[in-house]
C-alpha cells in the first residue's frame, strides 16, 4: 500500500457497536476501535434502542480519539470522513452522523455517507487479495439483513433475493431467546448446535412462491418454538438437537438459494458479509458444497458491525466523487438502493 494513499476515518453507530477506524487506500487498517453495548442488552433479549443510543453518546468521541492515537495519524492527514448513514436504528445513526458532520465542518474534510449493508459485503473484498472476481454472488447475513446479490462489477449489484420477514441473524437470536441463551444468540446457538443432532427435527425454512430466491425464516422460528414447547422439561440434549436442527434448516436454505442463483448466472466467486459469517458450520457447509468456487469471507474483526468496512467502502466513494456528500445528508433507517444507481 502506498504511503500516500488516501486515509479515511470511518464511523459506525448503526446498532449496538460504537466503532471508529482509520483505513488507508480502502484496505489497510491503521487503527480500529470498537466499543460494544451488547452485554447491556442481554437482559432484554435484543437491542434496546435507548440504551444503545445513550452508550453511543458516551463513548463515540473517546473511541474516535483512541483511533487517532492508535493510528498515529492526525486529522489533517485525512482525505475524508465516512459514516454509516443507514440502514439501522434511526436514533443511533443520527449520533454517528452528527459527529461526522461536526468533524467534517471543523476539519474541512469531505463527508461520505456509506450504506452499512453494502459495507458488510465490501468487508469480504477488503479481506481478500485483489483483483476482485466478477461476476460473483454475494450474501449479506447479518442481524438486520439477509440478501443474495449478483455482483456485476465494483459497487454494481442486482438484488436476487431478500428476506420477507426475519433476517437470518435475527432468527438465530430469537431461537437463542427461546432456548434460554443470552443475547446475541447466534454464537451461542452455534456452540450448542455442535453438541446436537441436526436431523432430529425436520425443520425447513419457508419458500416464497412468487420470488423463489427470497428468504423467509419466520415460519421456521415459529416451528422451532412449537417443537420446543411440545418437549416436556427439555433436556440439555433436546436443546442441542433443536439448535442443530434449526441451524441445518437455515443453512440448507442458503445453499439451495446459492445453487438456484447459479442456474441464472455463472459466478466466479462467492463473497459473504455480516455477523452470521462468524459461524464455522456455515463456512464448512459452503466449502463442502462448492469445492471448486473461491469463497471469500470477511476476516473476524470485519464480520460484525465495524467502522473499518465503512472507511474501506468510503474510500471508493471518495474515488468516485472526492467532494463527498452534502452536509444535510440524512440518516436512513431503511435504504432501498445498494451500490451505484445504473
Ligand atoms: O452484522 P451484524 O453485526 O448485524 C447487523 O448489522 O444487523 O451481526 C450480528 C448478528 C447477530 O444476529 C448475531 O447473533 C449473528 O450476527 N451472529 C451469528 C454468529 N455470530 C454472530 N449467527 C450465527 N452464528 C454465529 N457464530
Ligand atoms: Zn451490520
Amino acid at each position: 500500500m502506498l504511503q500516500s494513499s488516501p486515509i479515511l476515518l470511518g464511523i459506525e453507530t448503526t446498532c449496538d457497536e460504537t466503532s471508529a477506524a482509520l483505513v488507508r487506500g480502502g484496505r489497510e487498517i491503521l487503527s480500529h476501535v470498537t466499543a460494544s453495548s451488547a452485554s447491556l442488552h442481554e437482559k432484554y433479549g435484543g437491542v434496546f434502542p435507548e440504551v444503545a443510543c445513550r452508550r453511543h453518546i458516551e463513548v463515540l468521541l473517546p473511541v474516535i480519539e483512541e483511533t487517532f492515537s492508535q493510528g498515529g495519524v492526525s486529522p489533517e492527514a485525512l482525505s475524508g470522513i465516512a459514516v454509516a448513514r443507514g440502514p439501522g436504528l434511526v436514533g443511533a445513526l443520527l449520533i454517528g452522523l452528527q459527529a461526522a458532520k461536526g468533524l467534517s465542518l471543523a476539519w474541512k474534510k469531505p463527508l461520505f455517507g456509506v450504506n452499512h449493508v453494502e459495507a458488510h459485503l465490501y468487508a469480504a473484498f477488503m479481506s481478500s487479495a485483489p483483483p476482485p472476481l466478477f461476476p460473483s454472488l454475494g450474501f449479506v447475513l447479518s442481524g438486520g439483513h439477509t440478501l443474495l446479490l449478483e455482483i456485476e462489477g465494483a459497487r454494481r449489484y442486482r438484488v436476487l433475493g431478500t428476506t420477507v420477514d426475519d433476517a437470518l441473524g435475527e432468527a438465530f437470536d430469537k431461537v437463542g431467546v427461546l432456548l434460554g441463551l443470552p443475547y446475541p444468540g447466534g454464537p451461542r446457538v452455534e456452540a450448542l448446535a455442535r453438541e446436537g443432532n441436526p436431523f432430529r427435527f425436520p425443520f425447513r425454512a419457508g419458500t416464497v412462491k412468487k420470488s423463489p430466491l427470497d428468504f423467509s425464516f419466520s415460519g421456521l422460528k415459529t416451528n422451532v418454538l412449537y417443537t420446543f414447547q411440545s418437549l416436556s422439561s427439555p433436556s440439555a440434549q433436546d436443546k442441542a438437537d433443536v439448535a442443530a436442527s434449526f441451524q441445518r434448516a437455515a443453512f440448507s436454505d442458503l445453499l439451495k438459494k446459492a445453487e438456484m442463483a447459479m442456474e441464472k448466472t455463472a459466478p466466479k466467486a462467492l463473497y459473504f458479509g455480516g455477523g452470521v459469517c462468524n459461524n464455522r458450520e456455515l463456512r464448512a457447509q459452503f466449502a463442502k458444497k462448492f469445492p471448486s468456487l473461491p469463497l471469500f469471507w470477511p476476516s473476524p474483526e470485519l464480520t460484525l458491525d465495524n467502522a473499518a468496512m465503512i472507511a474501506g467502502l468510503g474510500y471508493h466513494q471518495f474515488l468516485e466523487n472526492p467532494l463527498g456528500d452534502p452536509l444535510d445528508l440524512k440518516a436512513e433507517a431503511r435504504i432501498s438502493q445498494i451500490g451505484i444507481a445504473s
